[in-house]
């Protein structure tokens, strides 16, 4: 069998003029800090990464002992590579310029460095989200402005998901690419060539906990899917919730399905990150032909105003995404 790796895959894109050599080892460098990761996830307790590691990140959320070790391998790995310029991570406060002592390079990359994280300890999967964009032109010491650019403006972006595989799922702009790793090889193979997200589904992911203090459009939405072949919709609607976005959104790019985590009267932003978590998914899940709202606005065209700023987040199959943008216009 012919197989396609990861870094053939790169080397093609830069080829066909798609990338340029530096973005393509910024990616190779941030697979390579996700292969490290996902030993970590795999070791559990005995790699000391199940627990609490006593600290709070600048969310105000009590930190596992694998969001350190996770942050501090893709810091260690994005360092010293003299292709970005700064980083900014979801577990950290500020932005980190790349040192003085290294090459700065043309791009900027935020992560969340271990997305749902609150399944660490019980054996469910767990992920690394990731966006990378183009530092301003004459920038010499980049900022946290240099970071707030709408998500349309994304040169690359992907998730790895540490569960029974670990996928890593990568778009740069032309559709979104989907490999496995091969554990003997340790290496990503292509498995999952140009992810097609069906625009129809009965399938349906939110967290129904927060039911009562949703806003009236969404109440609708879910409650038609509830009322299934008797209600308006005149189908079952199947639900799902792992509360990991990246198994989640992975489950929607594998077989169709809507994502939701509106704001709600406790989280009036919303819930979920713009800059590392909403953004990259919703380039992803464009570029696989499916949908990514606010409820009124696409993601991909919000301007952030602040690195942490959270979001409400609906995506996936587009015909379903459109009904919910409806039901709030
Ligand atoms: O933002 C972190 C996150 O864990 C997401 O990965 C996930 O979709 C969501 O939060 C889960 O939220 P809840 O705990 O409300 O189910």
């Amino acid at each position: 069998m012919c197989r396609t790796s990861l870094t053939q895959f790169l080397i093609e894109r830069q080829r066909a003029g798609k990338i340029n050599a530096d973005l393509r080892l910024l990616l190779e460098t941030i697979a390579r800090a996700c292969k490290a990761i996902s030993t970590r996830v795999n070791k559990g307790s005995l790699g000391g990464g199940h627990g609490s590691a006593g600290s709070e990140n600048v969310q105000g959320e009590i930190q596992k002992n694998l969001d350190v070790m996770s942050n501090e391998i893709l810091l260690e790995a994005n360092e010293w590579g003299g292709n970005l310029a700064a980083l900014v991570s979801e577990e950290m406060e500020d932005v980190k310029p790349t040192p003085t002592h290294y090459p700065r390079g043309e791009y900027l990359l935020l992560f969340d460095p271990l997305d749902g994280s609150s399944n660490i300890d019980v054996n469910i999967s767990v992920g690394t989200i990731f966006s990378v964009l183009r530092c301003p032109k004459g920038v010499t010491v980049p900022d946290e402005k240099c970071f707030l650019q709408p998500g349309r403006d994304q040169v690359a972006a992907g998730f790895a998901v540490y569960g029974p595989t670990t996928q890593f799922v990568i778009t740069v702009g032309d559709g979104a690419y989907g490999f496995t790793l091969d554990r003997e090889s340790f290496t990503f193979v292509l498995t999952h060539e140009k992810i097609n997200i069906p625009e129809d589904t009965a399938e349906f992911a939110i967290n129904a906990s927060n039911m009562r203090r949703w806003e009236a459009p969404v109440k609708r939405y879910i409650d038609e899917c509830l009322a299934g072949k008797d209600g308006p919709r005149g189908k079952d609607f199947n639900m799902r919730w792992v509360a990991s976005m990246v198994a989640d959104v992975y489950r929607v790019l594998s077989r169709g399905g809507i994502f939701m985590y509106p704001r709600d009267s406790k989280n009036k932003d919303g819930r979920l990150r713009l800059m590392y978590e909403a953004n990259p998914m919703a380039f992803i899940v464009e570029q696989a032909g499916g949908a990514a709202t606010d409820g009124t606005t696409r993601i991909l065209d919000i301007q952030p105003h602040k690195l942490h700023q959270r979001i409400a987040v609906v995506l996936g199959s587009k015909n379903e995404v459109e009904r919910v943008s409806k039901y709030h216009a």
